[in-house]
């Protein structure tokens, strides 16, 4: 059983507000300008997201790398921001037992805690460091350029404190994970002898999951790594079919894309019905916006943005505007059907009709439930909806998902005309920050910054 996508609610006559039934039809032609368009540049060597599940080698390296630390650290950490540490926090949420870094060594199955430091905020950075023995941990330094300004000050400050314990440790506890030949990382990596591990030049941030990026935190706190990756092989053959009518990527992006362009519907909810889900919502944002958000060649900007929710939270949050705020949204629940667990509500007050019809059901019949009826209701009001179909949260079907996230970004990039694969509008932000901090080379970005307008007295209240 693999993931599949049920699409019947993003379409007339299902939903009033959806696209006309045949738009698959319709959509032929322009489906098939991203095949090409993604063959191309695999062909030139510019998109490698598709060819890692196939690497085995560096799969066998980070297992090896895993069990030898494996008794001698409680902790690993992660200094990386964006999607290098998107793709590992999903991973653990998905694919470790809940509140994994509560539990204890045996509950863990002697694998150690994973701390995904992400944001540059002093007081949790501070809060971690303050409790985690370096000297039973592992480092991994994720960064695919190998300067990006928050993963780089993680990592002076554990470098610094790895020094106070001894001239030994750096090279003990570090790990980096970056681009083969650029950039500072790889030279200190040089320098100093520590393990390294390749990101290849060919896989940008947001689609490196699959490579030593999410491959090794994943391997060091025990997860499959080898079934995630059988379960992408397996997704990615599915992707690569030119019937669009066959190809799950293909439908999802060639929809999400039409009620973009056709129907004004530019935010595009991701709803999973299951906590360990909740962080692949996290990671898709990513992914979708950075790589969708784009100005066209010629002019005109495009883009969705991607919105996370999780079932059946949301529905006492979000769901109300998702009904009758403005018709401007897509929804993609993600259905988990065997959860792994389930437990039965007690009848009980079978004196009170209005709580005993709770009793005899389980917990995972009413999310089910709960996200049918969601569905349904969204249906009626004409709002399109779509429920990607998960068989059960394993390593290999994860895998599935992430291939096919993966390849409906590269698809629905071709279809909006745009270059998915790159982010210049991070760029000025960066450069101004250097420009702040006194990076040499950047002296006229801070010109320019001080140029700006400066906060006016009159405009705070
Ligand atoms: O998708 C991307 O390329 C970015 O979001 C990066 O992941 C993020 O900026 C971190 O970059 P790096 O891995 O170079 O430190």
């Amino acid at each position: 059983m693999s993931v599949r996508f049920d699409f019947t609610n993003m379409l007339r006559p299902a939903c009033h507000g959806g696209l006309p039934a045949d738009s698959l039809v319709t959509a032929a032609a322009a489906f098939a300008g991203a095949v090409a368009d993604v063959k191309a540049r695999r062909a030139a060597g510019t998109l490698g997201f598709p060819l890692l599940p196939d690497d085995a080698a560096v799969r066998a390296a980070l297992k090896v790398d895993a069990l030898a630390s494996r008794d001698e650290i409680d902790d690993v950490v992660l200094c990386g921001i964006g999607g290098s540490a998107l793709g590992p926090n999903m991973l653990r949420s998905a694919l470790c037992p809940p509140r994994w870094n509560e539990l204890d060594r045996k509950a863990r199955g002697g694998w150690p805690r994973l701390h995904v430091m992400d944001n540059v905020d002093p007081v949790s950075m501070g809060a971690l460091l303050d409790r985690v023995n370096l000297k039973r941990a592992r480092v991994l330094v994720i960064s695919k350029s190998g300067g990006t300004a928050e993963t780089m000050s993680q990592y002076l400050v554990v470098r610094a404190m790895l020094e106070q314990l001894g001239a030994e440790w750096p090279k003990t506890v570090l790990r980096f994970i970056t681009d083969p030949e650029k950039g500072v990382l790889r030279a200190i990596a040089r320098t100093d002898g520590i393990v390294t591990y390749d990101i290849p030049p060919s896989v940008g941030g947001r689609f490196s999951v699959l490579t030593p990026v999410g491959l090794a935190p994943a391997a060091f706190i025990g997860i499959d790594i080898d079934a995630l990756c059988a379960g992408a092989a397996a997704m990615r053959t599915r992707c690569e079919n030119e019937s669009l009518a066959k190809n799950p990527a293909g439908v999802f992006a060639v929809l999400q894309h039409g009620h973009d362009q056709v129907n004004g519907r530019s935010i595009h909810v991701l709803m999973p019905y299951a906590d360990a889900l909740r962080d692949v919502a996290n990671w898709f944002v990513q992914l979708w916006a950075e790589s969708l958000g784009k100005v066209l060649p010629g002019g005109g900007n495009v883009g969705p943005t991607p919105l996370p929710a999780l079932g059946t939270t949301d529905q006492h949050a979000q769901v109300q505007n998702f009904m009758e705020g403005p018709h401007d949204k897509t929804v993609t629940f993600i259905a988990v059907e065997q959860l792994g667990r389930d437990i039965t509500i007690p009848s009980l007050h079978a004196n009170y009709p209005d709580l005993a019809y709770l009793g005899g059901n389980t917990i995972g019949d009413l999310l089910d439930a709960e996200r049918r009826a969601t569905a349904g209701a969204l249906a009626s009001s004409g709002r399109p909806n779509g429920v990607l179909q998960i068989p059960c949260v394993d390593a290999a079907h994860v895998g599935e998902l992430i291939m096919l996230f993966e390849f409906a970004t590269a698809f629905a990039g071709a279809l909006y005309g745009i270059n998915a694969y790159d982010q210049p509008g991070v760029e000025l932000g960066k450069q101004f920050t250097y420009g702040i901090f006194g990076r040499p080379g950047f002296e006229a970005d801070r010109a320019r910054f001080d140029q700006l307008a400066q906060p006016d007295p009159a405009c705070n209240v």
